[in-house]
């Protein structure tokens, strides 16, 4: 058997990081210069963690050691195949202890992403017509348009500071009681960065009869989780999580859910590796996960997810939210200082929230802020509505009647006024350093002390800098493949 990643016997195999400083040097292209529009160049500020956090070191290194004993999985006699399975098996596991699952009546599986997940849950809980699933207006599109294909769907309201209306919650149960078969909530906000309370939310699903499903997307990167015993009335059923937001991009995803569940039933995606046996008229399924993991395994993206975790349990999922509250902390005090920015959801009390901060500079096109950071200051943040559109237009109070012209807009091709905020995201590696080289950007910019001309696309609503195009080439030697991306871009910037 290859050895649990994450015991202290392993730790002395692998040395991992086990400090916040440590984490930071652990993270790859952590000093990469990137190119500005003055002609020098600056270390990358990135400040899009939520969207996808970079590679750790010892996630990369486990990786490369691996690589030589990489082979097929589950079905191969040979060393290597044999060590691959082990090690591949061990992951699942690691995701599972990682999450608090109870590995005894739980299986792991491992898909591409959470929406692939979401999508697999989605077709797997067979609802009937009546059927009901709540869910939310805060959710990412991934939480919410798989259960449209699938189920009656009930989204529930948020406060007037962007949180999750509780009291509507409660009170669509009991309306619904009987015909409600899930709750499916995230469990942190990509865009306000705020953490339901999902252990409460599971209480009352299980009081009216369904099942909770948690979105850990965002979730699993900041704070501890614990699904807690199936026993417990605050158990959660079911959870996802995506590997290229917990510093292992290698293309893995997880469900987390009771083996009963995955047992019973058709798997909804089916070829090699699902069956037992298979006549020309029969096919008996496999056990989950394997059931639910039709076709070849990325084996490689569940390796780098276990070193991954290895690594966060290491330093401590209660440091790095500690630190990562600090960082708000930090960053909230020094934004407000600065006249002509409006920032979004809850300032305070900020435990409640992973590091997430969405802001828009006043009188200023939230793409237009985005570029200007981007190309003058280095930093990557995110702009728009960042696939969960409802919620943002409530957060700015779009009415219903521009709603529907701003649609009516997009069909015809243009995008240069929908609405959206720009999103400044961190790791668990972030520093104040990254938030000063935001804030001092954001007060030029605010001040109206930028250089480039800049101008809109039309159709996509980006900004792109009149006369420069970025020289990817010199940066990235394998930028030729990457020509056509190339061209666009250029031919936009014209
Ligand atoms: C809250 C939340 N849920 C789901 C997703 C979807 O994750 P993925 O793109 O990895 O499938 C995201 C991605 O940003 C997210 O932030």
């Amino acid at each position: 058997m290859i050895p649990d990643m994450t015991t202290p016997e392993a730790q002395n195999l692998i040395s991992l990081p086990t400090t916040l400083a440590g984490l930071r040097k652990d993270i790859v292209g952590i000093d990469t210069l990137v190119p500005l529009l003055d002609g020098t160049e600056r270390p990358y500020v990135y400040l899009d963690n939520a969207a996808s956090t970079p590679s750790l070191r010892t996630v990369l290194r486990c990786v490369e050691e691996f690589l030589p004993w990489y082979s097929g999985v589950h079905r191969g006699t040979g060393f290597k195949s044999l060590l691959s399975t082990a090690a591949f098996d061990g992951a699942h596991d690691a995701v599972g202890r990682f999450v608090g699952a109870d590995l005894a009546t739980n299986t792991v599986i491992f898909l591409k992403n959470t929406t692939e997940c979401v999508n697999k849950l989605s077709r797997r809980m067979a609802f009937r017509p009546g059927d009901v699933v709540i869910t939310s207006m805060m959710e990412h599109h991934s939480n919410d348009l798989p259960w449209r294909k699938t189920a009656s769907v009930i989204h529930i309201g948020v406060t007037g500071d962007g949180r999750l209306d509780l009291v509507a919650l409660r009170s669509a149960l009991q309306q619904h009681r009987g015909n409600v078969k899930l709750v499916a909530l995230s469990g942190a906000s990509n865009i306000t960065g705020l953490c339901a309370p999902i252990h409460e939310a599971a209480r009352w699903a299980h009081d009216a009869g369904a099942k909770i499903f948690v979105d850990a997307a965002q979730l699993a990167p900041h704070r501890p989780i614990d699904m807690l015993a199936d026993d417990n009335p605050g158990h959660i059923d079911f959870l996802a999580l995506s590997a290229h937001k917990m510093y292992a991009p290698f293309g893995t995803g997880a469900l987390i859910g009771p083996a009963w569940f995955f047992s019973a039933g058709e798997p909804d995606t089916v070829g090699g590796g699902v069956v037992e046996v298979v006549t020309l008229d029969r096919a008996i399924w496999n056990q989950p996960p394997h059931k639910e993991e039709a076709g070849s395994p990325n084996v490689i993206g569940g390796i780098a997810l276990g070193a991954a975790i290895a690594v966060l349990r290491s330093v401590g999922m209660e440091a790095i939210a500690r630190h990562e509250e600090e960082l708000l902390r930090y960053a909230y005090a020094k934004l407000k200082a600065i006249k002509g920015i409006s920032l979004y959801g809850p300032t305070e009390n900020l435990a409640e929230k992973v590091g997430v901060i969405t802001f828009n500079v006043d009188g200023l096109h939230h793409a237009l802020t985005a570029a200007i950071l981007s190309v003058e200051g280095g930093i990557g943040v995110r702009n728009g509505c960042f696939c969960a559109h409802p919620y943002v237009k409530e957060l700015l109070h779009v009415s219903p009647d521009d709603d529907h012209r701003l649609t009516e807009e997009v069909l015809s091709g243009n995008k240069s006024n929908m609405p959206g905020m720009v999103r400044a995201s961190f790791g668990c590696y972030s520093t104040t350093e990254d938030v000063d080289a935001l804030v001092e950007m954001l007060a030029r910019i605010v001040r109206g002390d930028y250089r480039g001309t800049y101008v809109q696309d039309r159709a996509s609503g980006a900004f792109s800098t009149a006369g420069y195009a970025p020289p990817f080439a010199k940066y990235f030697r394998y930028a030729g493949l990457m020509e056509p991306v190339s061209h666009r871009m250029s031919s936009e910037a014209s």
